[in-house]
């Protein structure tokens, strides 16, 4: 078990164990200690989000059962983390699988734009408001600008857009300005879109906690159109999967994360590996169904693992409770409609000269 002093000597360890392989994907490399060079790892890539089915969990935990807020009310006040097309979770279900049309209507493809390749789905994200999407702010580490990019909402099947499904550019990234790459803390952005969206059946608002206490009982659900192997391609369809919670105390262990799991990071996966997000599913949501309230409230942002599925090494996510104040900040400052520069100038000219004439 990874103790205080342990915690605090890995942390050394976290920028040489975090490294990045392609423009937009982060793996984190297992810290090399003693302990953990006898450790096989799988060959070729464990399998990923999605692909099997034969994993069930084998982590034991002590549950302090702690309740989620009973009702929060999405950030303007309406419903949130409802899914009119699709029941509410009753069983468990072992693997991945390609999700149900409007099973999570927060889901959000977001594409970039590149010269010569026109747009390709880079992040998940979720939609969190009528203008604002939720992801993570490694996504937006080397294409900062809201110019070439734009967000599918109510989209099932990556590239084919059908009749529910709505495009809409981004007026504003804000990423955390303190998100910090080498230990991936803080991993979460803002997204603003240039014209509101309207709810339907295919696109609602998840619930975002204000309650930082985690209930590890909790059925909780990722979803992505993120690699189905590692080093593999991504999905067509829209996958999901039921993963457990992991305290991070258990995935803090040497022979685990030793101890790079910050408390703003939330641990969810199996031991066995097997079930897990992967690259591509990051931003996107990490979604825990409150029986009480008949909701799903966005515990987490998908945000790193070391490769994808492997035992031990389950995905980490951005604890959404612990950037409410956050979140509720960039919204509070960011809610008036931009005037354009321009009309701005204008209206101040018109003004000046009915002054001064
Ligand atoms: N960083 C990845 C992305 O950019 C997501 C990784 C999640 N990895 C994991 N093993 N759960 O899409």
């Amino acid at each position: 078990m990874c103790t205080t002093q342990a915690l605090g000597h890995t942390w050394e360890n976290v920028a040489r164990v975090i490294e990045e392989t392609s423009l937009f994907s982060v793996f984190v490399k297992r810290p090399k200690t003693e302990h953990m060079r006898g450790i096989i790892k799988p060959k070729g890539g464990a399998y990923c989000l999605l692909l099997s089915f034969l994993v069930g969990s084998s982590v034991t935990t002590s549950p302090p059962p702690l309740a989620l807020p009973i009702k929060w009310p999405g950030l303007n006040n309406t419903n949130c983390g409802l899914r009119p097309l699709v029941d509410y979770p009753t069983s468990r279900i072992i693997g991945g699988k390609t999700a149900r049309d409007g099973a999570w209507p927060w889901q959000v493809s977001l594409e970039h734009y590149a010269l010569f390749k026109g747009y390709e789905h880079i992040c998940g994200g979720s939609v969190i408001s009528e203008i604002w999407l939720l992801s993570a702010a490694h996504c937006f580490r080397k294409a900062k600008s809201a110019l070439y990019w734009r967000a599918i909402l109510g989209l099932r099947t990556l590239y084919t857009p059908s009749a529910s499904t709505v495009v809409r550019s981004i007026q504003k990234i804000i990423v955390k300005s303190d998100f910090h790459r080498e230990t991936m803390v803080n991993d979460i952005a803002l997204l603003r879109l240039k014209v509101p969206i309207v709810y339907s059946a295919y696109i609602q608002p998840i619930c975002i906690p204000n309650n930082p206490e985690i209930n590890i009982s909790l059925p909780c659900f990722i979803s992505g159109w993120g690699r189905t192997t590692e080093g593999g391609s991504i999905s067509r369809f829209l996958k999901e999967a039921q993963v457990d919670i992991i305290p991070t105390k258990i995935c803090n262990q040497q022979d685990w994360y030793a101890g790079i799991v910050h408390d703003t990071m939330i641990c969810a996966g199996f031991e066995r590996g097997g079930i897990d997000s992967c690259q591509g599913d990051s931003g996107g949501p990490f979604a825990c169904f409150f029986s009480k309230t008949k909701s799903f409230y966005q515990l987490g942002v998908t945000s790193f693992g070391y490769g994808c599925g492997h035992p031990r090494n389950p995905g980490i996510y951005t604890h959404v409770a612990s950037y409410r104040n956050w979140i509720e900040n960039v919204i509070q400052t960011n809610n008036r409609n931009h005037i354009e520069p321009l009309l701005h100038h204008m209206i101040l000219l018109t003004v000046g000269k009915l002054i001064l004439f």
